[in-house]
């Protein structure tokens, strides 16, 4: 378990891009067709022992809080599932309706992970990865498990 969970600030930005570029090839995320500069969202920070271990980026708009980034560093240490219920625990402050995420169709862990804390599938956009790749030509073709990254799978817990 995390030893704590805590917003970001700007003295986190450097680590935050670091591990952004690691992990997403880019600190530019695309989603349903918007791009974002993750490293400029909100976000927050698991520490373990004083050691960044885990980050979360998302944005509210419209009564949603969606879920842009999550990275467990080290992963199951239960690192993830403390940033989730953060998240729950601010869109709740922000009297969201929804908390949603888009994950691609490769991240079969991630979708076992969110399905196993609430979250349905919302939506299949097929062949939306063809979009993103416009915006983010780093987006690779390939994913985990030799996968082809091709739709984008929109997950959601609503909080009404
Ligand atoms: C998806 C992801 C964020 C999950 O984070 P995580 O820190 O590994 O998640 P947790 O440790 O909370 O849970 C993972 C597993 O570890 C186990 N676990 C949790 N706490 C544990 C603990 N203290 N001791 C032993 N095992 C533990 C859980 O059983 C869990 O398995 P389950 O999902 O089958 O229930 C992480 O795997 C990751 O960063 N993936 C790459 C990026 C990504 O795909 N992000 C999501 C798309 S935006």
């Amino acid at each position: 378990m995390p030893s704590s969970i805590r917003q970001s600030t700007e003295s986190d930005r450097e680590w935050i891009v670091e591990v952004l570029l690691d992990n997403w090839a880019s600190s530019i995320v695309v989603t349903r067709g918007i791009s974002y500069e993750a490293d400029r969202l909100p976000s927050i920070i698991a520490e373990i022992d004083g050691k960044r271990v885990g980050l979360l980026t998302y944005k509210i708009k419209n009564h949603e809080l969606e879920i842009v980034t999550m990275n467990a560093l080290d992963e199951d240490k239960g690192v993830g599932t403390a940033l989730l219920n953060e998240a729950v625990a601010i869109a709740r402050k922000n009297r969201c309706r929804r908390l949603w995420l888009i994950t691609t169709n490769d991240n079969v862990d991630a979708i076992r992970f969110y399905q196993k804390r609430g979250f349905e599938i919302a939506a299949v956009h097929r062949y939306a990865a063809e979009e993103s790749r416009k915006l983010k030509p780093q987006l690779p073709f390939v994913g985990k498990y030799g996968i082809p990254i091709r739709d984008e799978i929109e997950m959601e817990i609503d909080l009404k």
